[in-house]
């Protein structure tokens, strides 16, 4: 059986080496998921509520462990690894708390000889895929919520970053979780795909990744007529408006856009400012972007870790090189963003940037703010709506009539006003248009893996 390495992209060391799990196992796996959940759909919901507050209780007390794994499979610098294992676990949290919350209701029947009653009841097996962007917090966001409404679940972590996947699962166990309720395979998106599309079993299909990925799983599922998730790509706009506080835009844009080096489905990747301002904006922006220390995730202050391989330098690189060759003003030589090596880019700011850049129109997933100006707000809406993709979007502004004109009009499904930060276990997070469908976190994320069902009694 062959044998998958696992990188440092600090270093591309090989940290380990792990077994795919062949075909036949993934299935039997399944199989053993289907066993796993005629038990854990009957246990109760105190019960389930109760076992995933003892695995938040196991996650914090390895919150160091697991933070080290992130930035040694992920890049992520340690602080801002911790902060995920903080983040993924409030997921752990709240969704225990859900789980005691899953209410049915009555209806008032049209005749006085019939009781209606709604039950809401798990799905069943759930396939997930998740990212190696967030390789705790988008596991425990499908993981907490599919055991909190009684199914059980089968994970396929990405090959870039398993071993977080296979730390968090191994304290589920310690935790009580039975040990098919919740498990993993080491398999390739493709593999992993096939295998949770075809297999009846299977009942909901949960996928974070890239829009590509998601339509072939969509059609995949749909044979089966499999129940889905979609969390796909983003491209998302940060407006800035001549009325904003641009100190606290600079410091959002700074939060937005490096957070995990613009490895995030919602970092800004085009950010739009009203010319009054825009000077004012890109040279505080510039200052502090240049400020930002570069390194392996491991070392002390680092706050821009390295993209996750080669292939993710490259792209970052092509949008720096169209963009300069469209006319846009990159803040370093290409010589100084690539001089680290490696997986490493220096991040930029690229001012005067123009909507037919690259930078503008793909996802980036890399340390580059392009800053372009406008000067009239319904073009600047219009322009951030143009786009296939709709997840996450952001405008700072202090006048309140500009700020609800924006939340009303932007088709985005996450908005951040006047905050750089949005994501919230509490909150429902999730895309419009091609950023996929579904919603993960708050009431509604337990919502995809619950099925309703209706009694009609004639008395
Ligand atoms: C993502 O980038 O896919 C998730 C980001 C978040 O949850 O904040």
């Amino acid at each position: 059986m062959s044998k998958l390495s696992v990188l440092n992209p600090a270093t591309n060391a090989v940290i380990k080496e792990l077994e795919y799990t062949s075909n036949e196992e993934i299935t039997a796996q399944i199989d053993r998921a289907y066993e796993a959940f005629q038990e854990w759909r009957t246990v109760d919901a105190h019960e389930r509520s109760a076992k995933l507050l003892k695995w938040a209780e196991l996650i914090d007390a390895h919150i160091d462990e697991i933070a080290e794994l992130i930035t040694l499979e992920g890049g992520k610098p340690l602080a801002e690894a911790k902060g995920e294992v903080a983040y993924a676990n409030s997921y752990v949290k709240w969704y225990a708390e859900e789980a005691k919350r899953i209410y049915g209701r009555t209806i008032p029947a049209n005749t006085p000889d019939k009781e209606i009653l709604v039950g809401k009841f798990p799905v069943g097996v759930v396939g997930a895929i998740t990212p190696w962007n967030f390789p705790a917090a988008m596991i425990t966001r499908k993981m907490a919520p599919a055991l909190a409404a009684g199914c059980t679940i089968v994970c396929k972590p990405a090959v870039q970053t398993p071993l977080t996947t296979i730390r968090l699962v191994e304290l589920a166990h310690e935790a009580g979780f039975p040990k098919d309720a919740i498990s993993f395979i080491i398999a390739s998106g493709r593999d992993a795909g096939e295998a949770f599309t075809s297999h009846e079993a299977i009942r909901k299909i949960t996928f974070t990744g890239s829009t590509p990925v998601g339509k072939t799983l969509i059609k995949d599922a749909a044979d089966s007529v499999k129940n889905a998730t979609m969390e796909l790509g983003g491209l998302a706009p940060f407006i800035i408006h001549k009325d904003a506080d641009i100190d606290a835009a600079v410091e959002a844009t700074i939060a937005s856009k490096f957070r995990n080096a613009g490895q995030t489905c919602i970092c800004a990747n085009r950010i739009y400012v009203h010319e009054d301002i825009v000077d004012q904006y890109t040279e505080k922006l510039m200052t502090k972007v240049h400020g930002l220390k570069v390194g392996n995730g491991m070392d002390e202050g680092t706050e821009v870790g390295p993209l996750i391989n080669q292939g993710a330098v490259d792209k970052v690189l092509d949008q720096i090189t169209d963009a300069m060759g469209k006319g846009g003003h990159v803040s370093r030589s290409l010589d100084e963003v690539t001089e680290l090596g490696g997986n490493f880019l220096k991040p930029v700011v690229i001012s005067n940037a123009k909507q037919d850049m690259k930078v503008m129109n793909e996802e980036t997933f890399g340390p580059i703010a392009p800053v372009m100006a406008y000067s009239d707000l319904d073009e600047a809406i219009k322009i951030a709506n143009d786009t296939p993709f709709g997840l996450a979007a952001y405008f700072y502004t202090n006048d309140y009539r500009t700020g609800l004109k924006l939340y009303n009009e932007l088709e985005y499904g996450v908005i951040g006003w006047n905050d750089g930060g949005p994501s919230a276990a509490h909150a429902p997070f999730g895309g419009f248009k091609e950023s996929g469908y579904g919603r993960e976190g708050g009431t509604e994320g337990i919502e995809p893996y619950l099925e309703t069902k209706y009694l009609s009694i004639k008395k």
